[in-house]
């Protein structure tokens, strides 16, 4: 056992890959692995239930059900047997490039032929953390329908607990991004605006700007990040303009 031990804390029992810990109840996995001496360098992101690095399978002792979670969403519990996992590999859509040729949903089934394998056992909907309907987006791309997937998985945080349980062997959440990059690059109309902001780029229209900020010292730059015009919270698109229009 290791960590300063909070007076009064009720201890639980916990196994982080076969070996024994006594930890506070009330604590995450992921606080509690930091609490009896695990030191994140990977596996561990955001905090927040938002970057998916966290992973993690278990099972309660005498409990025949394999359970998962977030180690920094989910609270350990008495007798918990727990392994993180690190990442899961799947075929990469890049691996002999895609071919554009084909059409949008011709190239999701060309690059993962596997979703048609898809049972449709729901697994994958029941183990999402994100409550994202899973099963739904790979039948939404069985049927051609790439945009509707797309938007169905937007929500994904990549953590690969829905890959680390379905029984067809399918990446759902490298389908929903290929999907989604597809959907973006080759579905939906080019933005004017970012097209006219992209030329000002190359034209050159902000060297000057950031000439100026390069001379600037820390003090300086920290003072005109905290006196900058801020868009308020939720407002809505073109609703806002800040008074100083020069460096738009
Ligand atoms: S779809 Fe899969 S990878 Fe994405 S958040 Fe849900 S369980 Fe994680
Ligand atoms: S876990 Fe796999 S087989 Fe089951 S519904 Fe999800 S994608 Fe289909
Ligand atoms: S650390 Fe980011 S989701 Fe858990």
């Amino acid at each position: 056992m290791t960590g300063p031990f909070p007076r009064r804390a009720r201890y639980i029992t916990i196994y982080i890959m076969g070996q024994e810990y006594q930890v506070p109840e009330t604590l995450t996995i992921l606080k509690a692995m930091e609490f009896v001496g695990y030191q994140y360098k990977r596996g561990c992101g955001c905090r927040g239930g938002i970057c998916g690095a966290c992973g993690t399978v278990y099972r309660k002792q005498g409990d025949h059900t394999l359970h998962t979670g977030l180690a920094c969403q989910t609270v350990a519990e008495d007798d918990m047997i727990l392994a993180q996992i690190p990442f899961f590999p799947a075929n990469r859509a890049d691996h002999g490039g895609v071919d554009i040729s084909l059409s949008p949903d011709e190239q999701i089934a060309t690059l993962y032929p596997e979703i048609f394998r898809c049972v449709g056992c729901g697994t994958c909907t029941r183990t999402c953390p994100m409550d994202i309907d899973v099963m739904g987006y790979i039948a939404h791309f069985k049927r051609g329908d790439v945009m509707r997937g797309a938007k169905t998985s937007f929500d994904c945080i990549m953590c690969g607990l829905c890959v680390s349980r379905c029984p067809a062997n399918i990446s759902q959440m490298n389908v929903a991004m290929a999907a989604r990059r597809i959907a973006a690059g080759q579905m939906t109309p080019r933005s004017e605006s970012t097209k006219n902001r992209a030329e000002q780029v190359n034209a050159g229209r902000y060297e000057e700007m950031l000439a100026e900020l390069g001379q600037m010292d820390k003090e300086e730059l920290k003072t005109l990040y905290v006196e900058r015009e801020r868009e308020p919270d939720l407002s809505l698109p073109g609703e806002w303009m800040p008074h100083d229009q020069s460096k738009l």
